[in-house]
């Protein structure tokens, strides 16, 4: 291709500049032109863009957010609004797409290759980690650190009032923020969607750990645990005469300078991404399987495809006591 264009879309993510970076350097590297979509795919709907030189991606390595902005445009649902984005995409002559997001992102890369014929490149940008085809997604790193240093914090005055605390994190449909904060937490339980909500069992285990001389307890909720969500779990919890307090971090996971290995992460497959691209490639998401990039069609990355460890949950009965 001459001319490449790239959008980011859906939940930004920490790391999404600093692929916004490599994709722009090595694309100019390759003296390929290219071309930045506003606000994910609603600039290429509305023929929203800026020319991204090398220059223009200075000094954004380390920033949080996306210097591109960023938007759930729910007009890529419908054929009227993907034949305006391939119609823009023709008109600037842009010959290879890509597009840096998580599961909507990518789901809207592949209805809109049945409207448009030129490259399509995915890349996994997006802090719930539960794309397919790639181990890690760019952000979760970052998030999880955030949600960390929150369970830490909470453990503290946890521990001070003997109290037990709900902490909420993001994960509408994934479990892993949860998971990995609450086993690098030291969580006594973690609650995610992949796992049926029960609530009989973890009153059950604050009432035995309590009798051992356990007296502070953090668990870590993620939104999409239960219908109800924490407010919930609390209810069921001081049903049973437990006073609880509850932290919904929300969006404060997705901001921030990304960490040291989103930022390897964004780099190594921004640039892997681009040679993908001169390599006549399509249809498929820059991954990172072990050690290694990988390409992987575009439809193996969907939900569902990246399901979080759950024997995470079985060591925690254990470790948690
Ligand atoms: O997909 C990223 C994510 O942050 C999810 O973890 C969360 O459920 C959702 O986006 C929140 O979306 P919004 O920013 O539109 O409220």
């Amino acid at each position: 291709p001459r001319r490449i264009g790239v959008l980011t879309s859906g939940g930004d993510a920490p790391g999404m500049n600093a692929c916004l970076r490599a994709i722009v350097r090595t694309a100019v590297y390759h003296n390929l032109e290219v071309i930045g979509f506003q606000r994910g795919y609603c600039g290429v709907l509305l023929g929203e863009y800026l020319t991204l030189d090398a220059r223009s991606v200075a000094n954004i390595i380390h920033r949080g957010g996306t210097i591109l902005g960023s938007a759930r445009c729910p007009e890529m649902h419908h054929v009227e609004g993907l034949e305006r984005a391939a119609s823009t995409l023709k008109g600037l002559g842009i010959e290879a797409l890509l597009v840096i997001g998580g599961n909507g992102s990518m789901q809207g890369a592949l209805s809109l290759a049945e409207h448009w014929s030129g490259q399509i490149i995915g890349l996994p940008g997006t802090i719930d980690n539960d794309l397919g085809g790639t181990d890690w997604t760019i952000g979760f790193f970052t998030a999880l650190d955030t949600a960390l240093d929150a369970a830490d914090r909470l453990r503290d005055t946890a521990e001070a009032f003997d109290r037990i605390f709900l902490l909420e994190v993001m994960g509408r449909h994934a479990g892993w923020i949860a998971l990995f904060t609450g086993i690098g937490g030291g969580a006594e339980e973690i609650l995610i969607p992949e796992h049926a909500y029960d609530p009989d069992t973890i009153v059950k285990r604050i009432k035995e750990s309590r009798s051992r001389g356990k007296r502070s307890h953090i668990i870590v909720v993620a939104e999409g645990a239960c219908e109800g969500g924490v407010s919930r779990v609390a209810a069921d919890i001081e049903g049973h005469g437990f006073e609880t307090r509850t932290c919904v971090l929300g969006h404060v996971q997705r901001g921030g300078s990304p960490v040291a290995l989103d930022r390897y992460l964004a780099t190594e497959l921004g640039v892997f991404a681009v040679q993908a691209a001169l390599d006549g490639k399509s249809h498929v998401l820059a991954g990172k399987q072990g050690k290694t990039n990988r390409l992987v069609p575009l439809n193996e990355a969907l939900d569902g495809n990246n399901q979080p460890p759950m024997h995470l949950l079985e060591i925690n009965r254990f470790l948690a006591t």
